[in-house]
């Protein structure tokens, strides 16, 4: 497994292909009251939309998958659409397990899941043994995930491990930080993509996102398809990163 590296520190190589896409799934509430639906009609969808674009990512090359499936607010929904989301959650890692055993697709879940009830803690833990030696590609799922707690807990975690750095805070560096992220088996995302049209970050990957290129689209997540995640793609594959440097920086270190 790579070490971790701050892409705000290492800067990535240059591809056509996303290392590691993150996406926001935003609009299946709204896909569903297009079609005189209930909302919880656009999540079964939304299920479906998961299992093609994680085929599309594994087939194209990418390494690390990431989708926000429930944030740390969502609880704030009516309860009963909340329940609906766990269910299908459930359901989801009962019945597809295999396929990505199949595929060589790692999986991970990263969020506060101690808020989960023990039956679905059970299924996250089962799977993620049961899939932790494949290689090909890592899908992680942020579930009851927040950037905030995230970087609070990685802080609390740092804290404690180390407890003297509390009395030389100028020791507490970036990396320190990075390595207790959720996430910090996977470098920064190099693609961002939310769907459902809304242009916002809603509490996802706060310190990651840093470089990230962002890429919105008004496609509802249950339309999700490979085509459209070959649009984020290509348009990805235009844009000139350049983490702080001017524009001739980066075409020279392109070429020599
Ligand atoms: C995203 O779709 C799924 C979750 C947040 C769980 P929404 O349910 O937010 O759909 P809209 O934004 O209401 O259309
Ligand atoms: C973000 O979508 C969270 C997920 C997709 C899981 P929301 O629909 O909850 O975001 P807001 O409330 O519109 O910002
Ligand atoms: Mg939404």
């Amino acid at each position: 497994m790579s070490t971790f590296t701050s892409s705000t520190v290492a800067i990535p190589g240059a591809g056509a292909i996303p290392r590691h896409v993150a996406i926001i799934m935003d609009g299946n509430g709204r896909w569903a009251t297009a079609r005189r639906l209930p909302r919880v009609a656009g999540h079964a969808r939304g299920v479906e939309a998961v299992r093609n674009t994680v085929e599309a990512c594994a087939r194209r090359g990418v390494e690390y998958l990431t989708l926000f499936a429930f944030s740390s607010e969502n609880w704030r929904r009516p309860q009963e659409e909340v329940s609906v989301l766990m269910r299908l959650f459930i359901s989801a890692l009962e019945r597809e397990v295999t396929q990505l055993q199949k595929n060589g697709i790692r999986l991970r879940v990263v969020g506060e899941l101690s808020a989960f009830e023990p039956r679905l803690r059970e299924l996250i833990t089962q799977a993620e043994a049961r899939t932790a030696g494949n290689e090909r590609m890592t899908l992680t799922i942020a579930a009851n995930y927040g950037g905030r707690w995230d970087i609070l807990q990685a802080v609390q975690t740092a804290l404690c491990e180390q407890p003297e750095l509390a009395r030389h805070p100028e020791r507490f560096a970036e990396p320190t930080l990075a390595q207790h992220l959720a996430m910090a088996y996977a470098p920064e995302p190099d693609l961002f993509i939310r769907t459902g049209g809304e242009q916002r970050i809603s509490n996802f990957l706060l310190w990651q996102l840093a470089y990230t290129e962002l890429y919105f689209t008004d496609v509802w997540w249950p339309d999700f398809d490979a085509a459209a995640l070959d649009r984020a793609i290509e348009s990805y594959a235009t844009r000139e990163r350049r983490f702080g440097r001017t524009s001739a920086q980066v075409t020279a270190a392109a070429s020599g």
